[in-house]
């Protein structure tokens, strides 16, 4: 594995420095605990609790999101390209950044981030879904991402190691969202990015009549989910959104005032949302690492409510950005 990345992992049980031992997979230098390098993906996973495991079986059945029949680094990138926040966060991150992806499933953001001399750490608790993303970073030729299979509950990560923590998805399929955040924003260096993505707790109503109304007709009718019927030439892509958002064993909803508590809770100190939480404010005014100004709950609580129609499609995904703080 190649040094930069290796440095970048932690032992799961001590949190100890990793050695790369060739044939023998990965050791750590404290405890002498071993773990295995698979088909180039260093196996960092402890064993779960029943719900996570039942969440990893649920994705090792229909890894997410997948990639259509004909990729290429061109689809890649006008795909990312197409959406604003993608854009923004690349332009956000700087072109030598230690980035993390947390739940990555498929990979396809830290396969659009890998540029530059920036180096990827994918990380996710299903091989499938990493398998799937190696191998198009090989088809892709894109070689400074390296994939980890870990629980984001014992990363095999090194805490306060990386620039940008990115884990969008992933935390509301947990049994206990803010519990899990803590591995996650400890992963951040004093004054690195950290940046969730998460269903609202409002703007993720929609979705949920939808859910009902195709429980109600056997499946047939998911009214105005557009990306089902974007994929509906795909099979293997369709059958993965339908099961991620109508099937999802483990799912949670959160506002953003939660998401600023967790935050205070682990030294990370609140920038912004998106989309923004400022009545009236495009969010393209703005960089993602630009501090929101005057924000309150009340002002919190209506701009939620206007993000209804806007992230419906989305299935009401918004995300929380914040840095964290020297000395936390
Ligand atoms: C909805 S997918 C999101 C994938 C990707 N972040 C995206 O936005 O396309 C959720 C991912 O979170 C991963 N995940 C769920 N629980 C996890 C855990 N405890 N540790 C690590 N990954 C986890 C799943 O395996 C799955 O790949």
């Amino acid at each position: 594995m190649d040094a930069h990345a290796l440095s970048l992992l932690a032992c799961p049980r001590c949190g100890g420095p990793l050695d790369d031992a060739a044939d023998e997979g990965l050791g750590c230098r404290d405890c002498r605990a071993t773990y295995a390098m698979r088909d180039g993906i260093a196996d960092l996973r402890l064993p779960a609790d029943d719900r996570t495991e039942e969440v990893r079986r649920f994705y090792m059945a229909s890894p997410f999101p997948g990639y259509p029949p004909r990729d290429s680094i061109d689809w890649l990138r006008a795909r990312a390209g197409r959406s604003p926040f993608a854009r923004q966060l690349d332009a956000a991150i700087p072109y030598d950044a230690r980035i993390v992806e947390v739940g990555c499933g498929t990979g396809q953001m830290g396969l659009y981030l890998a540029r530059g001399d920036r180096v990827v750490i994918a990380a996710d608790l299903c091989r499938a879904s990493l398998a799937l993303g190696r191998a198009a970073a090989k088809r892709l030729r894109i070689d400074q991402v390296q994939f980890v299979e870990t629980d984001i509950h014992h990363p095999g990560l090194r805490a306060g190691a990386f620039d940008v923590v990115y884990c969008s998805g992933v935390l509301h399929h947990t049994p206990d969202p803010c519990a899990a955040f803590g591995p996650v924003a400890r992963l951040a260096r004093p004054g690195g990015l950290v940046i969730i993505g998460l269903y609202n707790l409002y703007a993720r109503l929609p979705h949920r009549a939808r859910r009902l109304a195709a429980r109600l007709s056997g499946g047939r009718w998911t009214p105005g989910d557009r990306v089902l019927a974007e994929r509906s030439g795909q099979a293997d892509r369709h059958r993965a959104w339908l099961r991620d958002q109508y099937r999802h064993p483990e799912e949670h909803r959160h506002s953003l005032a939660e998401v600023r508590r967790w935050f205070a809770g682990q030294g990370i100190d609140y920038i912004r949302s998106v989309p923004g939480a400022l009545v009236g404010q495009a969010d393209e005014q703005h960089a993602l690492t630009d501090p929101e100004e005057d924000g309150w709950w009340l002002e919190d609580m209506l701009a939620q409510l206007g993000w209804l129609p806007r992230l419906a499609a989305e299935g009401g995904l918004f995300v929380t950005i914040g840095r964290a703080r020297a000395g936390r």
